[in-house]
């Protein structure tokens, strides 16, 4: 049993980033709705802390959450950001008022009054020897008055009381928010609270993950075998690992090749889980089903619907084979589930989700194995790392479900997949190559998602004496860390005309690239 830190979310948009950070302090940590019950709050094993998250609303609304009493009477230290210092100050008899000035984005924090959470951070001093932090404020409301018991902690020009402490009873608030990394010395906060104040002793890594996720699902499945559907992506690939690593040959998985992966993705899936890793897995292509099922569709929507269901459909097909299979075992990540609780009551942010073979476990009857579910998407790269999965798989781009079908305008075709998996594979193997003078890293590691997509139009060009009249391909590049919203990425013009050379040469039946400059919002990353 790990120690805890519960994290109490009331609806801010970055409330899993405080998840992360906690989690890289070595601390295990869990998001939980704002308003759970006192019996919750007393039946978490190992509570050491409480985080207050911050949230759009008001405190002082009658309808805004307020924070369980319970969390003042747990004997563990608290800490509110933004919204759960107003709502802490307005619950323990302070003042929060609206203000006039909205402050957003950077500003300069003076600490005062040495407390245990700033004492000795800071980004520089002023020239009188005050410290100062360089954060990240987000808030329309303000603490107005101290609540009984508390004193100043930090202030800025515009928010006097920017952050408060009561340290008898270990209650700490600050304005601004330490989760973000514009907040420089917010990881140094944070652990500072989860490892100091709370006392936790970083019982959170991943070589003890590993032994203890691989008894955790011996125990579960015991001698039952376990099916396990393949996408090539970072999740399932490495929830096959794990499995793999703790129950062997009672693992079997399902790799279905829809025709619409990347460039030797399907030979590289075999290679490194089947060859090197020695799984079992039954490599299913059914490029003509999907190909026959997706002729004449151009809707975006009805492409997507046909891919998940014809996915659901061979794996079904297959899984039913299997007849001793007691266990689906999925590469659920935490976002999901906690994406998914929030779209259940309503209440945390839900962005989406994309569930490939949802509502599988109900018609094959069979019980669901997701040991992924506690981790982060970066943690799950360090579990694969772990298990000796190549950097090179763990750290690749996400890629879509549906696949290429996505990424091919309209109806989609054998023949225009073959096109634009060569044309991508050009892109992403120059992107690979270079490097950066400033950072070191290539244009690969400095894109959060990079491919080329099709466009079903031709165009006129010419080749030697010859005049020709081919496809066009569009390369997209965007850096992002939460894909929400997403910039396109500003490659140098040396290597876009490098790619665009190399594709026009190479991969006879495009004539045409060009680059894609618009940003999310209001495009979105994929075209379709
Ligand atoms: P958009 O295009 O909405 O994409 O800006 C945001 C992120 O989601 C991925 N994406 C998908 N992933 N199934 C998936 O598994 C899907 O249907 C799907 N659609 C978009 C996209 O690649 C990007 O990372």
């Amino acid at each position: 049993m790990h120690q805890r830190i519960l994290i109490l979310d009331y609806g801010s948009q970055v409330t899993q980033l405080i998840a992360r950070r906690v989690r890289e302090a070595g601390v295990y940590c869990e998001i939980h709705p704002g308003d759970v019950d006192s019996a919750f709050i007393e039946s978490q094993q190992g509570l050491k802390g409480i985080i207050l998250s911050g949230s759009h609303a008001s405190a002082y609304h009658e309808d805004s959450l307020k924070v369980p009493a319970k969390v003042f009477e747990a004997g563990v230290p608290v800490l509110g950001i933004c919204y759960g210092m107003q709502s802490m100050a307005l619950q323990l008899g302070g003042k929060v008022e609206w203000s006039d000035h909205r402050e957003f984005g950077y500003a300069e924090v003076r600490a005062r009054g040495h407390t245990r959470l700033l004492d000795g951070l800071e980004d520089f001093s002023t020239t009188e020897g005050h410290g100062m932090l360089k954060v990240w404020m987000s808030h329309g409301d303000k603490v107005t008055q101290l609540p009984p018991g508390f004193k100043l902690m930090a202030s800025t020009d515009s928010c006097p009381i920017a952050g408060m402490a009561d340290e008898e009873r270990h209650f700490y608030a600050v304005q601004f928010h330490p989760e973000v990394t514009h907040t420089t010395q917010g990881q140094a906060l944070l652990s500072r609270f989860v490892n100091e104040i709370c006392g936790c002793a970083g019982d959170w890594n991943m070589p003890d993950y590993v032994a203890e996720a691989v008894a955790n699902i011996r125990a579960q499945v015991g001698t039952d075998e376990v099916i396990l559907g393949l996408s090539g992506g970072v999740d399932s690939s490495v929830a096959a690992a794990l499995i793999h690593k703790a129950i062997g040959d009672q693992l079997t998985c399902v790799f279905v090749d829809h025709g619409l992966l990347r460039l030797n993705e399907g030979e590289q899936v075999m290679k490194t889980l089947g060859d090197h890793f020695g799984m079992k897995i039954v490599h299913i292509d059914a490029t003509d089903q999907f190909m026959g099922k997706l002729a004449g569709v151009a809707d975006p929507e009805a492409k997507r619907k046909i891919i998940g269901r014809e996915f659901v459909e061979v794996f079904q097909a297959e899984a039913g084979k299997l007849s001793n299979a007691r266990w689906l075992a999925q590469g659920t990540i935490y976002p999901d589930v906690i994406e998914s609780a929030g779209a259940k009551t309503g209440k945390a942010v839900a962005i989406k989700s994309h569930h490939n073979v949802g509502g599988l476990p109900e018609t094959l009857n069979l019980k669901l194995l997701e040991p992924l579910r506690e981790l982060f998407k970066d943690e799950v790269r360090k579990l694969g790392v772990a298990l000796g999965l190549p950097p090179a798989m763990v750290y690749r781009h996400p890629f879509p479900g549906p696949g290429l079908g996505v990424r091919i305008l309209g109806e989609v075709k054998k023949e225009y997949a073959d096109l634009l998996r060569r044309a991508d594979a050009i892109f992403i193997e120059e992107l690979r190559k270079t490097e950066d003078p400033i950072s070191g890293k290539n244009w690969y590691d400095l894109t959060a998602q990079a491919f080329a997509v099709f466009l079903p139009v031709k165009s006129v060009g010419v080749m030697g004496d010859g005049r020709t009249y081919d496809y066009v391909v569009a390369l997209r590049a965007v850096q992002t860390t939460d894909f929400m919203t997403a910039d396109w990425a500003e490659l140098p013009y040396a290597l876009l005309k490098k790619v665009s050379g190399r594709i026009i040469n190479e991969v006879r039946g495009i004539n045409r690239v060009t680059y894609d400059v618009s940003s999310k919002p209001p495009a979105t990353i994929e075209w379709e």
